[in-house]
C-alpha cells in the first residue's frame, strides 16, 4: 500500500530528538526552529514530560468521557492558573481544527444563530466549517462551500462596523487569529480586536480567539489577544498543548453554559493526552518558558531588524516571521541543507519562525550567524554571476 502524498516533503529522516535540536538518520544534527509547525512547546522529549507520559501509560491510557477522569479536572484547573482564564471552562478534543469546529458550533447553539465573520487570509483548519472559515478555495471541497461565513479585510475597522451595521444580529460570532499564522506572520492591531469585542458585545456575538498556533505562550503571553487588554468568549487551543501528543482544547467562558449532549468526542479528553498536556503546563511553569518566549523573541526580533537583506521583520515572542527578497529565494533550503537549520515558510517567500519556547539566546545567536553567513554566500554568487 502507497501513502496518499498530499505533502511535499524535504528528504529527510528524523529519528532522535532532544530540546531544540533534531537528527537525522546519518547523525546530522538540526537546529529547529520550526517546532514540527509551532508544536514543539516545552522542547522535544523534555524528560518531565517523557515521564509524565511513561507513569500514565503503565496506568491507564484511555478510557470513555462516560466516566470520571480525575486527571482532566486537573489539567483544567493548571491551565486555568497559568492562562489567568481560572472561570472559564474547558471541553477538550484532538487537533486544532477540532477546536475551532466545536468553537463554532457551540457559538452557533448559545446564540441560536448561522453567519460566522473570518477574515482575509485566515487559516482555522480543514474539517468542514473550519475549512469554511480558511481563506482559502484551494482546500475548501464544494460539500464545504457554505454561505454562513463572510470574509470581511484583516484589520479594517470601517468594514467590520458597517458589516455589524447591516448584519449584526445574524452574527453568532467572530473568529480572528491575533497573529496569522499561515497567512505570514500578520498581527492584528489591538484596537481591531478591542473594537471586535466592543461589537460582540453589543450584537451579543461570540468572539472566538483562534490561539492555535499564537497561544500557549508563543506571543511571549499566554494567549496573544491579551495583549489588546481585552477576554475573548472562546479560546481554541491546539499545537504546543501537548508539545508533540495530539491533544486540542477550547476555553468558554462562564457566561456560555453547557448542557449534556451538547458537544462530545471519544479520544478527546483521555488520559494519556491529559498526562502529556500537564507534563507541558508543569514545566511550562517550573522554567517560566512564556517569559522566555518573550525574552528571547524580542531579542531575535531586534537582531533580525538589523539585516538590511531580509525585509519587513514582524511577530511577537517566538512567532516571528520576515520577507525573503526573490533574489535570495532559495534562503530558507540553504539554511535547511547547508546549515541544518529548520524553518518554518508562508507563501510568498516568508519566513516563519517557530521554535520551542525553551529556545536559549545562545541558540537564537548560532541561527543569526548562519542566517548572515547564508545570505552573504547568497549575494556573492549573485555578485560573481553578473560579474
Ligand atoms: C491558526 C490555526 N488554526 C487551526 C489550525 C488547524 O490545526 P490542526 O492542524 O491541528 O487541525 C492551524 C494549523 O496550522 C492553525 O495554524
Amino acid at each position: 500500500m502507497k501513502l496518499f502524498d498530499v505533502y511535499p516533503i524535504n528528504d529527510i529522516n528524523i529519528v532522535k530528538a532532544e530540546g531544540s535540536y533534531v537528527w537525522d538518520d546519518k547523525g546530522t544534527k538540526y537546529l529547529d526552529l520550526y517546532g514540527g509547525h509551532a508544536v514543539i512547546s516545552i522542547g522535544h522529549t523534555h524528560p518531565h514530560w517523557v515521564r509524565r507520559i511513561e507513569n500514565q501509560l503503565n496506568q491507564i491510557a484511555f478510557y470513555s468521557n462516560s466516566v470520571q477522569i480525575p486527571i482532566q479536572k486537573e489539567l483544567a484547573e493548571k491551565l486555568g492558573k497559568l492562562s489567568g482564564k481560572e472561570d472559564y471552562q474547558l471541553f477538550l478534543i484532538n487537533s486544532g481544527a477540532e477546536a475551532n469546529e466545536n468553537a463554532l458550533k457551540l457559538a452557533s447553539f448559545y446564540t441560536g444563530r448561522k453567519n460566522i465573520v473570518a477574515f482575509t487570509k485566515a487559516f482555522h483548519g480543514r474539517t468542514s466549517l473550519a475549512v469554511a472559515a480558511t481563506d482559502n478555495k484551494n482546500i475548501v471541497a464544494p460539500v464545504n462551500e457554505t454561505d454562513n461565513i463572510d470574509f470581511l479585510p484583516f484589520n479594517d475597522e470601517e468594514a467590520l462596523k458597517n458589516y455589524f451595521q447591516s448584519n449584526g444580529d445574524s452574527v453568532a460570532a467572530v473568529i480572528i487569529e491575533t497573529i496569522q499564522g499561515v497567512g505570514g506572520i500578520t498581527m492584528a492591531n489591538k484596537s481591531f480586536l478591542q473594537l471586535i469585542r466592543q461589537l460582540c458585545d453589543q450584537y451579543k456575538s461570540v468572539f472566538i480567539a483562534d490561539e492555535i498556533q499564537c497561544g500557549y505562550g508563543r506571543s511571549g503571553r499566554f494567549f496573544a489577544v491579551d495583549g489588546a487588554g481585552i477576554n475573548a468568549d472562546i479560546y481554541t487551543m491546539a499545537k504546543g498543548m501537548g508539545n508533540g501528543f495530539p491533544i486540542g482544547g477550547i476555553l468558554i467562558a462562564p457566561h456560555i453554559q453547557p448542557k449534556h449532549g451538547m458537544l462530545g468526542t471519544t479520544f478527546g479528553g483521555n488520559h494519556l493526552a491529559c498526562a502529556a498536556a500537564l507534563g507541558v503546563v508543569e514545566v511550562m511553569e517550573q522554567e517560566n518558558l512564556v517569559e522566555n518566549a518573550n525574552e528571547v523573541g524580542s531579542y531575535l526580533i531586534n537582531e533580525l531588524k538589523k539585516i538590511d537583506a531580509i525585509k519587513n521583520v514582524r511577530g511577537e515572542g517566538l512567532m516571528i516571521g520576515f520577507d525573503v527578497p526573490e533574489e535570495i529565494k532559495t534562503l530558507r533550503k540553504d539554511l535547511l541543507f547547508q546549515h541544518y537549520i529548520f524553518t518554518g515558510e508562508a507563501k510568498p517567500n516568508v519566513i516563519r519562525l517557530l521554535p520551542a519556547l525553551s529556545l536559549s539566546k545562545q541558540q537564537a545567536d548560532d541561527f543569526l550567524k548562519a542566517l548572515k553567513e547564508a545570505i552573504h554566500s547568497l549575494t556573492n554568487k549573485k555578485e560573481a554571476v553578473e560579474a
